[in-house]
Formats: structure tokens, C-alpha cells, sequence
């Protein structure tokens, strides 16, 4: 690990109305301490953003949309620009896999809206991953490959190091079956990843960017994902709706650096 802040974020999905988001803050208040090399995001649906950004503690919390349109703005009905949400997120989560399958949102559109992110000063979390159809056919070096190679096709070399990359394989987020991927398994396609930033913006960008893994992570197997090397921290999904679970992944985080991963 290098010096970069660890990354836990929370990905809400479609869940929570705006009281319910309020409570379950109020709770992750309560029980997460600040650390100063741990960054917690929170990514709640984005009829709550407005009203979560009023009451978070910006130093325990930032927030993160989960998706928006590429275009700052214009005749869509229905959508909302990066540039809306330019004072209210840090982030924006890009590419997700549920994006991607539900709402057939191609490589292209991935890229234009990395490029949307960034042009409005907000940090993309690129999703990449691939299906467990790729997965059993060796393909997910070539799938990592094209997701990451079109999605930063119009990235700067000056911008690189705003972006953030997590590596979600379809296959073990809870949503498209849940298979726990094995840390000792998924740490060569973190090397690969990095690989892929090396070569297209050299060795200092592929050491500054951060890669997190997203997949049925919890409080219990965090900590596995955690360790592997090149990984700097998680996005997690149906845990992150549970403050306890959501807490406890926080904690695990904070023992580890503690106990000096280095
Ligand atoms: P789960 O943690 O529910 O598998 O979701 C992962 C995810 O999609 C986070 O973006």
C-alpha cells in the first residue's frame, strides 16, 4: 500500500426514501470514528443526495451519486447531469455493472460519462467486471481490457490520478448470484489492472490510482480483500444498508491500518 487514503464506499442502489437514508446516517454517525487515512463515501439514490448533504458530517462522510447523464444539460427528460450535482458529491460511481445489464449502457457511454465526471470536478468510480459466462472462459483479462481502455479513452494524463477504478466481478455481486470470489484468486486482476494504467499513462499514475473490490463484500470478509496488495479499499452494496455491517467493514479497515499494512 502506498500512502493513499483507504476507500469504503457504500452503495445504496435503489433502497432507502429519504427518512429511512436519514436514520441510517444518523446510526453511521454515531458509530464511525474519523481516521485520517480512511475515507467513507456514501452513495444513496439521488432523490436523497440533496437532502443527506445537509446533514452529514463532511469529516466523517463524503457522497457519491450513482450515476448521472453525460451531457451538463438540455432537452432529457427524466435525467440528471453531473454538472447538477457538481456541488453536492465528490463522487460519482460509473459503469456499474447493474448500469451496464439492466440499462444495456455501452462502453461508449461508460467513457462519456467518465469524461462528463471529470470535466464537472467530480472523482468517477469506474466499475469494471466481467460476467461469470467471461469468467469461466478466461476472458476477463480482455473484458478488464476493453472496459477500462474505452472508459478512459478521453482521460488526460494530468486527470488520471482523480480517477478510481473498482474491480466488481458480475459474478459475485449479490445481485447477479453472489459467488464469493476468493482474495488469493481476483489479486492477479489487480496487478492486471494496474498493468492497464501503467501502459497507458506510465508508473506513477498506475501507483497513484486507487482500485477497490466490490462483490458480497461485509464486516466478516473485508479484511480479505483489503490485504491484497494494490487493493486500497471496497465498494460495497447490501451490506452497507446494515450500520452495523456497514460499521463493522469500517472497523476492520481501521484495525488493519493500525496494525500498520504497509
Ligand atoms: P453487493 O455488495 O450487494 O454484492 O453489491 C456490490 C456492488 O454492486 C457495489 O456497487
Amino acid at each position: 500500500m502506498t500512502n493513499k487514503r483507504t476507500l469504503i464506499v457504500a452503495n445504496w442502489k435503489m433502497n432507502l426514501n429519504t427518512s429511512q437514508a436519514s436514520i441510517l446516517l444518523h446510526r453511521l454517525h454515531e458509530r464511525i470514528r474519523i481516521h485520517r487515512d480512511i475515507e467513507v463515501v456514501l452513495a444513496p439514490s439521488m432523490l436523497v443526495l440533496q437532502p443527506l448533504s445537509v446533514q452529514i458530517d463532511r469529516r466523517k462522510f463524503r457522497l457519491a451519486a450513482q450515476n448521472a447523464h453525460h451531457k451538463d444539460e438540455g432537452a432529457y427528460t427524466g435525467e440528471v447531469s453531473f454538472t447538477m450535482l457538481q456541488d453536492l458529491v465528490h463522487y460519482a460511481i460509473v459503469g456499474h455493472s447493474e448500469r451496464r445489464i439492466y440499462f444495456n449502457e455501452s462502453l461508449e457511454d461508460t467513457r462519456d460519462k467518465v469524461a462528463a465526471a471529470l470535466r464537472n470536478d467530480i472523482t468517477p468510480i469506474l466499475c469494471v467486471g466481467e460476467t461469470e459466462v467471461e469468467h469461466k472462459n478466461k476472458e476477463t483479462r480482455q473484458v478488464l481490457h476493453d472496459q477500462i481502455v474505452t472508459a478512459l479513452s478521453n482521460v488526460s494524463s494530468s486527470e488520471i490520478k482523480d480517477i478510481v477504478i473498482a474491480y466488481e466481478p458480475v459474478w459475485a455481486i449479490s445481485t447477479f448470484g453472489g459467488k464469493l470470489a476468493k482474495p488469493s484468486d481476483i489479486e492477479p486482476i489487480f496487478e492486471y489492472i494496474r498493468m492497464q494504467i501503467r501502459e497507458l499513462y506510465g508508473p506513477k499514475a498506475a501507483k497513484v490510482v486507487r482500485v477497490l473490490y466490490g462483490g458480497s463484500v461485509d464486516d466478516q470478509i473485508a479484511r480479505g480483500y483489503l490485504e491484497i496488495e494494490g487493493c486500497d479499499g471496497v465498494l460495497v452494496g447490501g451490506a452497507s444498508l446494515n450500520y452495523h455491517k456497514f460499521a463493522g467493514i469500517v472497523d476492520s479497515t481501521y484495525k488493519m491500518l493500525n496494525e500498520g499494512k504497509s
